[in-house]
């Protein structure tokens, strides 16, 4: 009489030599001694399944706990959470933060250089998009400090560079120079984020490269679409009134990027 199933069960007559070798170190405890319908028989999972080329794919739960109970740290010190997280990834993020912080940064500048009173007057551009870039990108930043601490790493703040303050140029004229400016930026962020996701990859850490893809890397790509699509038009309308023009075209539509 045989059972078809994964691990190829079958019933035999009871051995009380073989229980000790299926009893306490069988994955599948599978005995039914005096079961009703099973007589002197006994279920049992055949020798495949004990075979440790397939232990890989078998729980043994209380075994396995002792080991991960010997890496639960016990000094203050130490993040509880942490679950194969190296320094090379825990230094990746802080030092993507510190990327966000300072873009964010240069977005602060764009937006407080178009907030003057005589530049607002033509353009009114910094007052929503600039700004609303330059919170997106905080948000970026508390984004990968709220991951940093989720795996138990320690979010390490860095200093910040001085940006820019004017953002004029005789030819290009102020909006499309700071929107050059913007796109290299979200460029230069893209290239940092595929740093993180290699580190990710070089240290087998799945998590970090999951969360890179879900949460940044898509996003980044259509933020340089948009705003290649915006130098664009703007290299079409050169300066003056044709700026005008697009910044009410982005008061009505702009949203960060
Ligand atoms: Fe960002």
């Amino acid at each position: 009489m045989h059972c078809q199933s994964l691990y190829s069960f079958s019933v035999s007559p009871f051995n009380a030599s073989e229980s000790r070798f299926y009893g306490a170190s069988s994955a599948v405890q599978l005995f039914r001694r005096n079961v009703a319908g099973y007589g002197g028989f006994m279920i049992k999972a055949s020798r495949e399944a004990n075979n440790r080329a397939i232990s890989d794919i078998v729980f043994e739960p209380f075994e396995e706990v002792k080991k991960e109970l010997l890496h639960v740290p016990n000094v203050p010190q130490a993040s509880l959470a942490r679950q194969k997280y190296t320094d090379h990834c825990e230094f990746a993020i802080n030092e993507q933060i510190n990327v966000e912080y300072n873009v964010s940064y240069v977005y602060q500048a764009m937006y407080a250089y178009f907030d003057r009173d005589n530049i607002a007057s033509y353009c009114l551009v910094a007052n929503s998009f600039f700004k609303e870039s330059s919170e997106e990108e905080r948000q970026h930043a508390e984004k990968l400090m709220e991951y940093q601490n989720k795996r138990g790493g320690k979010v390490k703040l860095q200093s910040m560079l001085m940006p820019v303050s004017e953002f004029d140029h005789i030819e290009k004229g102020d909006a499309l120079y700071a929107m050059e400016l913007a796109l290299s930026l979200e460029k230069l962020t893209n290239e940092k984020l595929l740093n993180l996701h290699r580190v990710a990859d070089q240290n087998n850490d799945v998590q970090l490269a999951d969360f890179v893809e879900s949460e940044f890397l898509a996003e980044q790509l259509e933020a340089i679409k948009k705003l290649s699509e915006y130098v664009a038009q703007l290299r079409r309308v050169a300066k003056g009134h044709g700026v005008w023009h697009f910044d009410q075209m982005l008061l009505t539509n702009g949203v960060a990027a």
